[in-house]
């Protein structure tokens, strides 16, 4: 039996969008848990590379490096897993984090602004996916770290669920990552890979700044979420760990609303 902080001791971990908000809480939790950590950023390397320092100075077990890739870029893509993979032997989880906004009414969205959300949030996730499939298939299981061959994590959104005005492609996005997850599920299980999402709610990160940096808006934002607080990028770190974990592992294909409640409509409570 492993020791608390030590779940995920002897395994590699690609986490996408490290550097900041959500990415960077997740790295920290999974190499606290005794995981070599790929840092994957694309912009801010100093940020990286301190989340990086952080990791190995709190970590007894595992290692971590910094690593530039664009997610939407299968050159990119390919290139971290290999860098991963030359200097870990191989990589037994991957949570593809990287995500953005690009915000707009949809009459008048650019086909940019529609497609720099999906290449990000929806290709950049389906590139990792393939890589890190790719890789469990040939690495082969190793029983001495995990009774699955591989475990994939993908960062989605309650408005997977939510319809979002103003957010069609970001919305559209995430919808999309359900159904990947899902058919990621359905056809790779059988080889023993474990794929989930975690969808989070309001996550006090920069993402959604507007929606928390005054008194009135966090009101506001508290509305829709029935447990009264804002989430924390910790919150969604401590569920990576668990579904990265083999603590989780009969779920498989599932999604994990890590949410305040928000996905239970809170507009109904007085209403309807
Ligand atoms: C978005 C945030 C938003 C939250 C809840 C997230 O996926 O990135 O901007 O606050 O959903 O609506």
């Amino acid at each position: 039996m492993q020791k608390p902080n030590e779940r995920l001791a002897g395994q590699t971990c690609i986490v996408t969008g490290a550097n900041s908000g959500i990415g960077e809480a997740v790295a920290i939790a999974i190499g606290s848990e005794g995981a070599n950590v790929i840092v994957n950023y694309i912009s801010n390397p100093e940020k990286a590379e301190e989340v990086a320092d952080k990791i190995c100075k709190e970590s007894s077990f595992g290692d971590a490096i910094a690593v530039r890739c664009d997610v939407s870029k299968e050159e990119d893509v390919e290139a971290m897993f290999k860098k991963t993979i030359d200097k870990f032997g191989t990589v037994d989880i991957c949570i593809p984090n990287a995500g953005l906004q690009q915000d707009s009414e949809l009459h008048k969205m650019s086909l940019a602004q529609w497609q720099k959300v999906i290449d990000v949030n929806l290709t950049g996730q389906f590139l990792c996916c393939r890589a890190a499939i790719t890789e469990f298939i040939r690495r082969g299981m190793r029983p001495e770290v995990s009774s699955s061959l591989g475990k994939i994590v993908q960062m989605s959104s309650v408005h997977q669920l939510i319809p979002w005005a103003g957010h069609a492609n970001y919305a559209a996005s995430k919808g999309g990552i359900d159904m990947l997850m899902q058919t990621i599920c359905q056809e790779y299980a059988p080889y023993k890979v474990r794929c989930n999402s975690i969808a989070p709610g309001a996550i006090k990160t920069s993402i959604n700044r507007q929606a928390w940096e005054t008194q009135e808006a966090l009101e506001k934002l508290n509305e829709l979420i029935p447990y009264k607080r804002i989430g924390t990028p910790e919150d969604i770190g401590s569920a990576a760990v668990w579904l990265a974990s083999d603590e989780s592992e009969y779920i498989n294909g599932s999604t994990i609303f890590v949410d305040g409640g928000m996905t239970c409509y809170p507009g109904f409570t007085e209403n309807g």
